[in-house]
């Protein structure tokens, strides 16, 4: 509550939005896990919260996907967005509001929003001449490229030369460095605003390209239609317009905005405190309070990604051990702000040890005892010793412990102040020794006291956990006969201690989290690795061997060769798949067919390089399989020649892309 004017606080929190990919992994789940987590929080605080996700669903990028896969890129983001919202509902992602850009109400302000750069003279028209990295939909200056590759992410770029508006980002450079020095809270971590400073903005900022006329699937500058909105600035935007700024109806942006923060992963903290502030403040509209940019998920050190194909599927982690439990895991194992090595078994260890041991025996003990010497009933508590004074206090101190670290994001210390209540009340069992108070009539106004001040540090863990997670919480209401909406509230927490109801009965449940066999869930979890590996690399085996020992029906039909479509196809971009030693992964263009993506075992024979701008032949109607975490669309056609070595095969000069082989 707003001291001077009564009205409730209000607090603005967003995730990045995602692109529309297959299947998120449990980094994305990271992401919109501590952001559902902060607006949980908030919510519980008191704050009038607004919660925004979404998807990111323009760009070269998608447009290749959908084109791959032969269908449009709206049926393509379609269908994959409703995995998205399935996923969000399966881990409780509490957001209040889902944007695509591919909403007419996103797509009409950024229209507004160009337009309005444009008339007023900090968007205007050039020829853009560069690199293009299309994984990070980002543009690079030669001397910014690393050994030739995106600065970012290591993958090969496109060189790309067409008309383009073009942003003055330059103009703005001064002022975006003051800014940035003057709100020391607005780019956090702080190391992460040195980064931006020294690196980028120091050595001075490139006015950006921002629109296409190769891409089609964008958002089309109006008064231009051959431009399609720059992918970046298309997404950025995504925070107001679902405010509906720009739109006939405003409240939600007068309410809510500026956002109190966006929650980014550190490799687009660039976009969010270079490009985004730069065009608020030439909208004329306020910055965000904070762009806080997060570490990554990483396995043997290496970003959990989809091309790195070392992913985590977080829909069979919590179908195995529960939403919570996973959304715990990802909140208390790694401190917030750096990467985390992702490992199942450090998983399995955190929740036998926190959630099994700590904090599911605390319960079931509590409501076991109050079961056997009470009756169920809750009792009243007598008169105070130091031990439970002690645990009063940490129980009182806890709260506030605890609010301080989470509006910190450190969610992982914030948890901590939690499990150390926990931790002390199974100490305070183990000291005051309940079952040795409850043999004599004498000592029951002592365990009178034990269990009621255990009973209340449950009822206070139970309220103190849920904005991590939102199911366990109502499982040890239910079990402490806790129905009162008012006892489940952080309100309930602030104050002195006693505030549980003596005389409500208890029921004892099942174990909230059941103690897992880490050894058998390891295994299990090998062998179903095993059977689910894309059966791609054994087919890449048995086509290399293929080579060798040809095993062939003696004769076909005519109609058996014609199924197999086979097309001359040119080399667009060729390199290797970093994480293979024979792979060599083709953009072709079958001309009028379009372009497709197709893997090839043949890295020791061919430099990537000396393939670009070659025909090929390849067939172009064989299922898609993934291999190496990336999916191939055909075959490439190869022989050996004497020496063993493979050679692509190819067609005579004059032969048109996508011409048909037979
Ligand atoms: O960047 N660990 O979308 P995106 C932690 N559309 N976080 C991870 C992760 C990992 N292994 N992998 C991905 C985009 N993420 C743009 C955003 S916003 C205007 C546009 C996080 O789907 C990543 O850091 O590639 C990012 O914050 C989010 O997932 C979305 O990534
Ligand atoms: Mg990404």
């Amino acid at each position: 509550m707003c001291e001077h004017c009564g009205e409730k606080k209000t607090f603005y929190i967003t995730t990045p939005i995602y692109y529309p990919s297959d299947n998120l992994h449990i980094g994305h789940a990271y992401c919109s896990t501590a952001a559902d987590s902060m607006a949980r929080f908030k919510r519980m605080t008191g704050y009038d919260t607004y919660f925004l996700t979404g998807t990111d669903e323009h760009g070269q990028k998608i447009e290749r996907k959908a084109k791959d896969k032969g269908v449009t890129p709206q049926a393509y983001v379609d269908n994959i967005v409703s995995g998205i919202k399935d996923l969000w509902k399966l881990m409780d992602i509490s957001y209040d509001d889902f944007i695509r850009t591919t909403d007419e109400r996103h797509v009409k302000s950024v229209q507004k929003i160009f337009k309005q750069l444009y008339d007023q003279g900090d968007i205007y028209k050039g020829e853009y001449e560069g690199w293009y990295c299309t994984p990070c939909e980002s543009f690079w200056t030669e001397l910014q490229l690393k050994d030739g590759k995106c600065p970012d992410c290591g993958r090969p770029v496109e060189k790309t030369r067409e008309e383009s508006y073009f942003f003055k980002l330059n103009k703005y450079q001064d002022w975006l460095i003051q800014y940035i020095n003057d709100h020391p809270e607005f780019i956090q971590p702080a190391s992460r605003a040195n980064e931006m400073i020294n690196n980028f903005l120091k050595p001075g900022l490139n006015d950006l390209c921002v629109s296409r006329t190769s891409i089609k699937w964008g958002i089309p500058v109006d008064f231009d239609p051959k431009h399609t909105v720059y992918v970046w600035l298309d997404a950025l935007t995504n925070y107001i317009t679902a405010l509906g700024y720009g739109s006939g109806d405003q409240h939600l942006f007068d309410k809510y905005w500026p956002a109190d923060v966006h929650l980014v992963g550190k490799e687009i903290v660039r976009f969010h405190t270079i490009i985004w502030p730069i065009m608020l403040h030439a909208l004329g509209l306020p910055l965000p309070k904070q762009v806080f940019g997060h570490g990554w998920l990483v396995i043997d050190g290496k970003k959990m990604g989809k091309s790195v194909g070392n992913v985590v599927d977080p829909v069979v982690l919590c179908d195995r051990y529960s939403s919570d439990a996973v959304r715990y895991f990802l909140m208390r194992e790694m401190p917030f702000g750096s990467d985390g090595e992702f490992t199942l078994k450090s998983m399995l260890m955190r929740i036998n040890a926190d959630l099994a041991n700590d904090l599911g025996n605390l319960v079931s003990r509590t409501v076991a005892m109050i079961e056997k010497y009470f009756d169920g009933k809750v009792p009243a508590y007598t008169t105070l010793e130091d031990v439970d004074r002690a645990l009063w206090t940490l129980a009182e101190e806890t709260p506030e412990a605890v609010e301080k670290q989470v509006n910190a994001f450190q969610f992982s210390n914030g948890l901590q102040e939690i499990w150390k209540l926990v931790g002390e009340c199974n100490k305070y069992i183990d000291t005051t020794q309940p079952w040795v108070l409850g043999r004599s009539e004498e000592t029951k106004p002592r365990l009178q006291t034990v269990l009621y001040t255990l009973a209340e540090c449950v009822r206070r863990v139970a309220v103190m956990i849920g904005f991590v997670m939102p199911r366990t919480p109502e499982r040890i209401f239910a079990q402490l006969g806790v129905e009162d909406e008012a006892l489940k509230t952080w309100q309930s927490l602030i104050g002195k201690f006693a505030v549980l109801p003596a005389g409500i009965t208890v029921h004892k449940g099942e174990a909230l989290f059941p103690r897992l066999d880490v050894q058998k869930e390891l295994e299990r979890d090998a062998k179903q690795a095993e059977e689910k590996k894309p059966e791609a690399p054994k087919q890449e085996k048995k086509a290399e061997k293929k080579h060798e020992e040809p095993e062939f029906p003696e004769e076909i039909t005519i109609d058996t060769f014609c199924q197999s479509k086979m097309q001359v196809g040119r080399v667009l971009e060729c390199f290797k798949v970093e994480k293979s030693k024979k792979l060599l992964q083709f953009r072709l263009s079958f001309g009028k067919d379009g372009e497709r993506t197709i893997l090839s075992g043949i890295a020791q024979w061919y430099k990537p390089e000396d393939l670009v701008g070659k025909q090929i032949v390849a067939v172009t109607n064989l299922k898609p399989r993934s291999i190496a975490g990336e999916e191939s669309h055909g075959m490439i056609l190869s022989a050996l020649d004497d020496s063993g070595n493979l050679r692509l095969m190819s067609v005579g000069e004059g032969v048109e892309d996508g011409a048909i082989i037979g």
